[in-house]
């Protein structure tokens, strides 16, 4: 039996190639008569960042599962750096991909540390006889493991609630415990779903800052948000899943001046004569009521900056 731990500074798999390190192609995931995710195609390449957006039921979460070997898709292939991805998580972690869940899914008794160590279990080898025993190589092996855990839990600034439990931490941090336990599988990609849903607006810029961080390490990411600004401010490319099928895929630029995707948020039919008029007049709309609203409210502060206001900005770096 041998212990294997990847020491610290060593490039993460799936890192260092400039090429693909994801390649889903023909992605199709059908539930009975519903088509959820129809014929999607996404590279992600080293060193992006990658966003991934859609009104609600789109099949963004359906598309990280058949990513994930949670589900295995109708049809399609996924590939990781050049090999097809098997339909089992637990493989497909080992491989090189991580991911966190739309709804927080923690050991909740356990603490900070402690879930950050279950996720470096793939990247662990020891066996069942060793830790038994408990001899030196499972020591050291134990040590390292928990040297590299208390390293990701003072990159993502949590290294004071090592030993808090994770059912005690407030939203936000639960979410960047959730971060750190997947980067503990040293991920050559991690996959991110709505990673600031229910976040103040300082957690999520930190969550940005954060997740440059991680590109800067060399793990390339791909990331479910609704929030529109955090999108267009963080990504390189974008891609946007609409009724399961990819409307649109460009920089933030071009996706963000498509008609159709404005069209698509709106809820307005995106096919013949698309959405600008439509826009103007629901905009136009909404600051009537805004400007109602600051009437009777007496003025400042009576209304939080509009989503449709907001997803108009772009970037801003
Ligand atoms: N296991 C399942 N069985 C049946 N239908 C499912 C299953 N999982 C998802 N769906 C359906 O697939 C569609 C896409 O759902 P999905 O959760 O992927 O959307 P989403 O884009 O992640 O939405 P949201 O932004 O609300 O999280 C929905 O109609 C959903 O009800
Ligand atoms: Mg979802």
């Amino acid at each position: 039996m041998t212990t294997t731990t990847t020491t610290p500074g060593t490039p993460a798999p799936g890192t260092g190639s400039g090429g693909a390190v994801l390649d889903a192609s023909g992605v199709t995931m059908r539930f009975g008569g519903l088509t959820a995710v129809r014929d999607v195609n996404l590279d992600v390449h080293a060193g992006e960042i990658v966003g991934l957006i859609g009104p609600n039921g789109a099949g963004k979460t359906t598309f990280f599962n058949c990513l994930t070997g949670l589900y295995i898709p109708t049809e399609g292939t996924v590939r990781y750096r050049g090999t097809v991805l098997p339909h089992r998580s637990h493989l497909v972690t080992q491989a090189g991909i991580a991911r966190t869940f739309q709804n927080i899914r923690l050991f909740a008794n356990m603490t900070v540390l402690e879930n950050v160590l279950v996720g470096r279990h793939t990247r662990t080898h020891e066996g069942l006889f060793s830790a038994l025993v408990r001899g030196p190589r499972f020591r050291r092996a134990e040590r390292e493991s928990e040297e590299r855990a208390m390293d990701l839990l003072r990159f993502t600034g949590l290294e004071t609630k090592r030993e808090h439990l994770a059912r005690n931490l407030p939203y936000g941090e639960q979410r960047k415990l959730e971060i750190a336990r997947a980067l503990a599988s040293e991920p050559g990609l991690l996959l991110l779903d709505e990673p600031t849903a229910g976040m103040t607006a300082v957690e999520t810029t930190a969550t940005r800052e954060l997740v440059l961080a991680i590109r800067a390490q060399g793990t390339a990411v791909l990331v479910i948000e609704h929030d529109m600004r955090f999108i267009f401010n963080l990504c390189d490319r974008v891609a946007v899943l609409v009724r399961g099928e990819k409307l649109v895929e460009g920089t933030p630029e071009t996706v963000q001046r498509d008609e159709r995707v404005v069209a698509a948020y709106l809820g307005t039919p995106f096919e013949g004569e698309p959405g600008q008029a439509e826009a103007a007049e629901v905009q136009a709309a909404e600051e009537a009521e805004a400007a109602a609203h600051r009437d009777t409210a007496g003025g400042a502060d009576a209304h939080p900056p509009d989503p449709a206001d907001r997803r108009q900005e772009g970037r801003t770096d």
